[in-house]
């Protein structure tokens, strides 16, 4: 049995679904009761009075949870976690993002302590630490998504997608935050592309300003084009502010190449030389974790071999780098 934390074996004579150590590290404690509800159905069924008023806004169904009292409890506000059941619609993305997300941090990205809760019935949720809390202080830090960041009003549910290409919001954070943290948006970027998550759009970005305005770490990062269709654009928003990047056209699939980000890079304003070893190693690092993790993780093992397929098409894309 692998851990629902951190994926990796768990050895020893007692059966367990955790390491004590990752228990600890995500929820303060190794003791504690995890029971959270007999079924989906039920936690669901828990959920809609727990929202109400829940400043978490998104679109797949989610509250906030607790520890008291030594256990895990769905509370109203001022929830350390969030747990995000799968949608019925689509099957796992539970199990999808807790890997993928394991993987964003293996690759370097700082992601929240998160993991699986296993329900009575045997059905996995999704938990992850929030990080807009002072964990000292219990206050709330301020964060903004990308829409805000632009100050672009969300008047229609479709903006999020139309409202900015990812020049803009990489030359935004250029000058609000510098190259690094440009350079670091763009990195994540190139990851969500070679994991298939093609929903990386405005609000799924977002900032924190204390000290310094800064990329949140990462959440909302799964292989969400497993569930869409081959005619849906493997990026969730329009690369350039106008056209297209140049090689695009020539990979004549529909797909970007690792010449395109660069080009992206260079456009918003980032050096070169560095964007192209940035986004090498991006792809070098998905290379080799990927499998592993991908094979440890709680998916299907038809979903685990499409979500391996997957990034194997897309590593070949993304080295697609004309030299400079
Ligand atoms: N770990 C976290 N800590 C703090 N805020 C978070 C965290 N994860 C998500 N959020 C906030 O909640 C919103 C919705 O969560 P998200 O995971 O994007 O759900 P959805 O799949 O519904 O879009 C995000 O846009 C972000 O503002
Ligand atoms: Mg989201
Ligand atoms: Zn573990």
């Amino acid at each position: 049995m692998n851990c629902l934390i951190c994926l990796k074996a768990i050895t020893g004579s007692k059966p367990s679904q955790y390491h004590g150590s990752c228990l600890d590290q995500m929820f303060g404690s190794r003791k504690l009761d995890l029971e959270l509800a007999e079924s989906r159905t039920d936690l669901v069924r828990a959920m809609p009075r727990q929202t109400q008023g829940f400043s978490i806004s998104g679109v797949q169904m989610k509250a906030q949870m607790a520890v008291q009292d030594g256990r895990l409890q769905l509370i109203d506000s001022g929830g350390e976690f969030i747990v995000k059941p799968s949608p019925e619609e689509y099957p796992f993305v539970a199990e999808n993002e807790h890997a993928t997300l394991t993987l964003m941090s293996k690759v370097g990205f700082p992601v929240p302590p998160c993991g699986l809760i296993k329900l009575k019935d045997g059905h996995l949720v999704f938990a992850i630490r929030r990080y807009d809390r002072d964990l000292d202080e219990g206050s709330k830090l301020h964060q903004e998504d990308a829409m805000q960041a632009l100050g672009v009003s969300n008047v229609d549910s479709s903006y999020k997608y139309t409202a900015a290409s990812y020049q803009t919001v990489l030359e935004m954070v250029n000058s609000n935050a510098g190259a690094a943290v440009a350079m670091e948006l763009l990195e994540r970027l190139v990851f969500s592309y070679l994991v298939g998550n093609d929903d990386h759009h405005l609000k799924n970005i977002s900032f924190l300003h204390e000290p310094l305005f800064r990329l949140t770490p990462a959440y909302d990062v799964l292989a969400s084009s497993l569930y869409s269709s081959k005619a849906d654009s493997p990026l969730a928003l329009k690369m350039l502010t106008a056209g297209e990047p140049s090689y695009y056209g020539t990979m004549g699939n529909g797909y970007y190449s690792g010449s395109d980000f660069v080009e992206l890079g260079t456009k918003a304003g980032l050096r070169e030389a560095t964007t192209r070893k940035r986004v090498a190693g991006v792809a070098n690092r998905v290379e080799k974790f990927a499998p592993d993790i991908v094979e440890a993780s709680f998916m299907p093992d038809d979903m685990k071999a499409r979500y391996h397929d997957l990034v194997v098409d897309r590593l070949r894309f993304i080295r697609e780098l004309e030299p400079a």
